[in-house]
């Protein structure tokens, strides 16, 4: 199979075997496979692929068509329409994946659209409902807002009935947030004046906390990183937690257990798929390319001020 490959820093599309299925995994044929910023990460020498996951395809989202089955799955059939999360390898032509690891793509969405769905709307789900327990008519901020968590974090937030705000540097995007579901569009300096929150998804990390949030929570607010590109590292003023009793979580999604992963695989499938399906959940494509064209995709990525997801499309040069 073609596959996209990290080497050292640079991207490249090389021959590789093609995926044989183990007892409970299935191969898919990859029609879509949405660009994160763990894949800037592993270009760059970091974020390594957990065990069990190709170490240098770079992928963590991806739609398509499964091809092969392992001898114990059941719950699915070769031709079906499938996304999901692996841990690693799906900007190729094929990967392997667990069976619990897959949803079905509803009809009526296109490839691109559910190759950029499972990564943002999985860690979105897990960050702001799991872990942050979002109630309706809560208070939602969601910080670095324009990019693929972000907006689909606004949109679930709209979901649940949540008052969401976002926040973003380029308030050019406002209208297009509005239109996710954005009661508010902000830029990070605003954030302290407009709130308070019950819930903050944090995608921008210690610039953000230090320029507001903490000032801004309501009582017993949950607040969740998930992303660091603004800084890992600050010193936090912890009476600002202890006086509104506010919670600070972090997590990852990649290095979660089989398990782990299925139970948040199952919160989309009982969540979102429906509203995806019929559209309540879009995903704002900035861009698509084939996989020879990965290079300038990673570039864009890395660039910023693009709105929603990048995907690669292995299968428009496969041969
Ligand atoms: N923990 C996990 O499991 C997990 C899973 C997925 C993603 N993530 C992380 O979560 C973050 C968001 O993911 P994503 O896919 O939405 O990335 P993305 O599409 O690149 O979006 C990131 C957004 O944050 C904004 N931003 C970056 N640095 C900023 C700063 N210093 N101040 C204000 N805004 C800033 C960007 O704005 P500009 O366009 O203006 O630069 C962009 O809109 C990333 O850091 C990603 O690595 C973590």
């Amino acid at each position: 199979m073609r596959a996209l490959v990290v080497d050292d820093g640079a991207l490249r599309v090389e021959q590789r075997p093609d995926p044989t299925p183990g007892t409970s995994e299935v191969i898919v044929a990859v029609t879509g496979a949405g660009l994160n910023g763990a894949d800037m990460l592993q270009r760059r020498g970091f974020y390594p692929a957990p065990p069990g996951s190709p170490d240098d395809i770079p992928g963590l989202e991806f739609a398509g068509e499964i091809v092969a089955l392992g001898s114990g799955v059941t719950s699915w059939r070769v031709s079906q329409r499938v996304m999901g999360i692996v841990g690693g390898g799906a900007q190729a032509e094929f990967l392997c994946v667990d069976e619990t690891h897959l949803l079905h793509v509803p009809e009526g969405v296109d490839d691109i659209s559910a190759g950029g769905f499972p990564e943002a709307f999985t860690t979105a789900h897990d960050a702001v409902i799991t872990q942050g327990s979002l109630g309706f008519g809560e208070r939602l901020l969601v910080t670095g807002a324009a990019g693929g968590v972000g907006t689909a974090a606004i949109q679930i937030g709209r979901l649940f009935g949540a008052h969401v705000t976002a926040s973003v540097r380029d308030l050019s995007m406002a209208d297009r947030l509005s239109t996710l579901g954005a009661d508010v569009v902000i830029q990070p300096d605003d954030v302290a004046s407009q709130g308070p929150y019950d819930v903050v998804l944090e995608l921008v990390g210690a610039a953000s906390l230090e320029n507001g949030v903490l000032d801004s929570l309501a009582t017993n607010a949950r607040v969740v990183v998930i992303g660091v590109g603004g800084g890992a590292s600050t010193e936090l003023n912890l009476l600002k937690l202890m006086a509104t009793r506010s919670s600070l979580r972090a997590s990852t999604l990649r290095a979660r257990t089989r398990e782990e992963k299925a139970f948040v695989t199952d919160a989309i499938r009982r969540d979102l798929l429906l509203a995806f399906g019929d559209g309540r959940l879009i995903v704002p494509i900035e861009a698509t390319y084939p996989l020879d064209q990965a290079t300038t995709a990673y570039d864009q990525f890395v660039a910023g001020g693009k709105f929603g997801k990048i995907v690669l499309l292995p299968k428009s040069e496969a041969t």
